[in-house]
């Protein structure tokens, strides 16, 4: 592996998920002993406590972090970064739903993906964990023309690893026994957890459970308003396992996926699987080398139709609510 320092940015350093992600980057979590360095964005008022941040990462004598820069000036932070990890928007409180969050966070997208596409390395890939992700994602791509679109994706991750783990709790099977497991659509409560491609121990995973009910009226909600049920319980978002999922997927999008298992990632779809092109989606793919593939000929049936049906037309409201507002 290479030993040149690889140019990681984050935004919204400063905020909970930051708080976790930091270090874990800075500790191998992304990629073993190759050192990092960090470029981490925030807005004006939260730079003071960045730099107490900073402080307890050098406290920490981490042997391959290579450097840290810290600023307000996006232009200036993400010049040359190799991975731009876009966490920092202003975060569902109880009750609000992610369209609130559109026009709040729609303008940093805006400015981040002028910025990328001004400065960032040729090789950049852009991850997108800032909410609403996936029309974030949209929002940034779209504002940075000479980027291949390729290059970004939005967080689905922990839906991913959520799933993963319920079908785990259900069954009794170990979480590495569960394969293909595939978020569709959006990051949200219309997501779409499909267990019916997924496998337990190489046997489908929708007949080990054998319970069609569990499945649409426990599995599906569960996974799908968890980040609901963590902001009822914690009195604010999922954070340390947001910065895990974002880094699982970062790891598997450079590296590939260490396992061979097909990971979920929303990225600009194609119009595999009827998804309307250009929309940022949720797919199963495979990675390696940086690259992603959407996983090609799995059979949809009725239930399944339906639920990627509703939670793409979410989508692509939230595309036309975007488009209204300027914003792409
Ligand atoms: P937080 O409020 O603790 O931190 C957000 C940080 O972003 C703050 O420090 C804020 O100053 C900073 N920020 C705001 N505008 C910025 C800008 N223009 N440039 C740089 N920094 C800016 O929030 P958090 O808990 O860390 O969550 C961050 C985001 O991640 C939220 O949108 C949240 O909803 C989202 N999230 C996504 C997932 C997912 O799975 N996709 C999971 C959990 C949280
Ligand atoms: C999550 O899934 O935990 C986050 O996206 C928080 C939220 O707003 O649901």
């Amino acid at each position: 592996m290479s030993s040149t320092p690889l140019k990681v940015a984050v935004t919204g350093a400063a905020g909970q998920i930051g708080y976790s992600l930091l270090f874990r980057l800075a500790s191998g979590a992304l990629l073993g002993d190759r050192p990092i360095e960090l470029r981490l964005l925030e807005i004006t008022p939260a730079l003071k406590a960045l730099e107490g941040v900073v402080m307890e990462l050098d406290d920490c004598a981490f042997p391959n972090l290579a450097g840290v820069e810290i600023g307000d000036d996006a232009e200036k932070i993400f010049d040359g970064v190799n991975l731009a990890l876009l966490v920092g928007a202003r975060p569902r409180g109880p009750g609000m739903e992610r369209g609130d969050l559109l026009s709040a966070n729609g303008a940093i997208f805006t400015a981040q993906g002028k910025a990328l596409n001004k400065v960032a390395a040729d090789d950049v890939r852009i991850g997108v964990t800032g909410n609403p992700a996936n029309t974030n994602a949209l929002i940034a791509m779209t504002n940075a023309p000479d980027i291949p679109q390729e290059r970004f994706s939005a967080l689905t991750r922990l839906d991913h690893n959520r799933a993963i783990s319920q079908l785990a709790a259900k069954t009794g099977a170990a979480v590495t026994d569960i394969k293909k497991m595939t978020i569709w659509g959006n990051h949200s409560a219309t997501q779409y957890p499909d267990v019916f491609h997924a496998e337990i121990a190489g046997k489908n995973a929708a007949e080990v459970v054998d319970d069609q009910a569990w499945i649409a009226d426990t599995f599906i909600p569960t996974v799908a308003k968890r980040g609901a049920a963590i902001i009822e319980a914690r009195g604010s978002s999922s954070a340390a396992s947001a910065a895990s999922a974002t880094i699982d997927a970062a790891r598997d999008w450079l590296l590939g996926s260490a396992t061979g298992d097909w990971v979920s990632m929303a990225v600009v779809s194609d119009g595999s699987y009827g998804v309307p092109e250009g929309l940022i989606s949720s797919f199963p793919v495979t990675t390696k080398g940086g690259d992603w593939e959407i996983v090609q000929g799995l059979e949809i049936d009725d239930f399944s139709r339906a639920k990627i049906d509703a939670s793409t037309a979410e989508l692509a409201d939230e595309r036309a609510a975007v488009t209204e507002l300027g914003l792409i």
